[in-house]
């Protein structure tokens, strides 16, 4: 596996590398809030769902059954499976798929292949060798609790479910696909019971992390409030 344009010599959570990790539950917003944060702050984006997603659809390329856990860890291990540093272009053995693992059916297999402990241990190391001067904003379930604890700020973004479930498929819409929000909230239901009840890095807040409940706050809002909390904590 490698990092693509990564420099691996940095250590994470020193100052030379600052990490804000943005963990919660699916449909909070945490992508687009995330990226937006990294802008403001000249950092990379580390989108680490789109990992899982890759090694999900690696699997599903390979017919792998998706609960076979040492099948699909090997797998990963001998895909290159590679993140660009702003996380836009996701490839998985030189091949572009950052549209093909955004379908529903990757973000179900995702969810199942991550509660297995092989997977994750198998995609530790590409997420903290994607740390890199002068920092990076991590979005995911366990950032602040595995990948990063000693983030310099970790926020957990939440949002009510039904809210949630709206703006996923606002936004699988405005993407030109079809989607239905009784659908998209069974899905994501599904989902975010799976990831919070797993027994290997659960979707849970960071005992020092800052809860942002973000039902009621539009982006610039939520953006402004975690850059404004890393400013504070790291002046400049
Ligand atoms: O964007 P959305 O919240 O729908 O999902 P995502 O962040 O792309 O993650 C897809 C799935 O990968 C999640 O439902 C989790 O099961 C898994 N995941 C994880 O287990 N740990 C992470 N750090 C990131 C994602």
């Amino acid at each position: 596996m490698i990092a693509q344009g990564h420099d691996t010599r940095a250590t994470p959570g020193t100052p030379d590398c600052f990490v804000v990790a943005i963990d919660g539950p699916a449909g909070a917003g945490k992508s687009t809030v995330a990226r937006r944060v990294a802008v403001e702050l000249g950092f990379g984006y580390v989108d680490s769902g789109a990992l899982y997603r890759a090694a999900a659809l690696a699997a599903l390329q390979a017919d792998l059954d998706i609960d076979d856990e040492s099948g699909i860890a090997k797998r990963i291990s001998e895909a290159r499976i590679a993140l660009s540093a702003d996380s836009r272009s996701v490839r998985i053995d030189d091949i572009e798929v950052s549209a093909a693992i955004r379908t529903p059916e990757v973000s179900q297999a995702a969810s199942q292949v991550s509660a297995l402990p092989a997977v994750r241990a198998a995609l530790i190391d590409l997420q903290r060798r994607a740390a890199v001067a002068p920092g990076i904003v991590a979005d995911g379930r366990d950032i602040g609790t595995v990948i990063f604890p000693n983030a310099s700020l970790k926020v957990f973004l939440d949002a009510d479910p039904a809210e949630r479930a709206k703006r996923r498929t606002d936004e699988l819409v405005g993407t030109g696909k079809a989607a239905d929000l009784a659908d998209v909230r069974r899905e994501m239901d599904e989902r975010d019971s799976r990831d919070r009840n797993r027994e290997v890095a659960p979707l849970r807040a960071a005992d020092d992390a800052i809860i942002v409940d973000s039902t009621a706050m539009g982006i610039d809002e939520v953006v402004g409030l975690i850059v404004n909390e890393f400013r504070v904590r790291i002046p400049t």
